[in-house]
């Protein structure tokens, strides 16, 4: 994708490294840039480290070594993180992660909440989240009776609610019905935000997404896109500014 002059990349890793306690590196010499606009997929075998990724973005993980930079901003300590997490919605690949509240319309107006909106701009903008899905007969209901596809969905309203930035999307067709994972391809793909989306469905990353990376080693191999998109990108030239005709 082409960048002006004035753009500037919304998440930037360079040289990023990371293990967990007493394990070989899951990231090594990890570099990444997401500019504003971009709609990027991440496809890449189990264990990969595409979930550790997405957190050492957040700042859940701490890497051993390289530098975050997040909306312009270096991003080390905890508090660099605080500043910026609401900005950035991520949807875990675990539903249980992301949702705690008893029912649909206290998780989705939560984090609302923690933004400082009143109880009553919340629960407006919760509902607002939650029509936006589909979701409205679910205010009441309780969040650890739905089932595995609803929770997904719930979730994916949480992050919505908090009208972040940018997403990082982990495996958002998690426990979909076909007819409802063709549903969130259209509405992800009408969404005006920039976002990382890790998926193993190549049609939803077609839906949704303007390029594909893998990752192999610890790394994003951005030199060069995948396949499938070669309606988009007949040719190998990665993410060099070029023009297509
Ligand atoms: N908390 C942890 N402690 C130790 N090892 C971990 C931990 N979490 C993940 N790992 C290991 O790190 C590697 C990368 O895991 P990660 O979850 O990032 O992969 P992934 O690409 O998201 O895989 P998947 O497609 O299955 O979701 C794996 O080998 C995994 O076993
Ligand atoms: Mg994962």
């Amino acid at each position: 994708m082409e960048h002006d002059a004035q753009s500037h990349p919304i998440i930037s890793l360079r040289d990023i490294s990371f293990a967990y306690p007493g394990r070989p590196p899951v990231l090594k010499n990890l570099d990444f840039d997401l500019y504003p606009q971009e709609r990027v997929g991440l496809v890449a075998p189990n264990g990969s480290g595409k979930t550790t990724l997405f957190h050492v973005i957040m700042g859940l993980l701490k890497p051993t070594g390289g530098a975050i930079t997040l909306f312009g901003q270096p991003a080390e300590k905890e508090a660099d993180f605080v500043a910026i997490r609401r900005r950035i919605g991520l949807l875990f690949q675990d539903a249980d992660d992301q949702l705690f509240s008893p029912t649909v319309l206290e998780d989705v107006a939560f984090g609302p909440l923690n933004l400082g909106h009143s109880r009553d701009e919340a629960i407006a903008v919760a509902r607002r989240a939650l029509d936006r899905l589909g979701l409205s007969e679910f205010e009441d209901r309780i969040t650890f009776r739905l089932s595995g596809g609803e929770k997904r969905l719930v979730s994916l309203a949480t992050i919505l609610a908090m009208e972040p930035e940018v997403l990082l999307l982990d495996e958002p067709t998690t426990g979909l019905d076909d007819r409802t994972r063709e549903t969130l391809a259209g509405l992800i793909a009408d969404l005006d935000l920039a976002y990382i989306l890790i998926s193993h469905n190549t049609r939803f990353l077609e839906q949704t997404t303007d390029m594909t990376y893998s990752m192999e080693d610890g790394h994003i191999k951005t030199d060069e896109l995948l396949q499938f998109h070669e309606h988009v990108h007949a040719h190998p030239h990665g993410r060099i500014p070029h023009q297509h005709d």
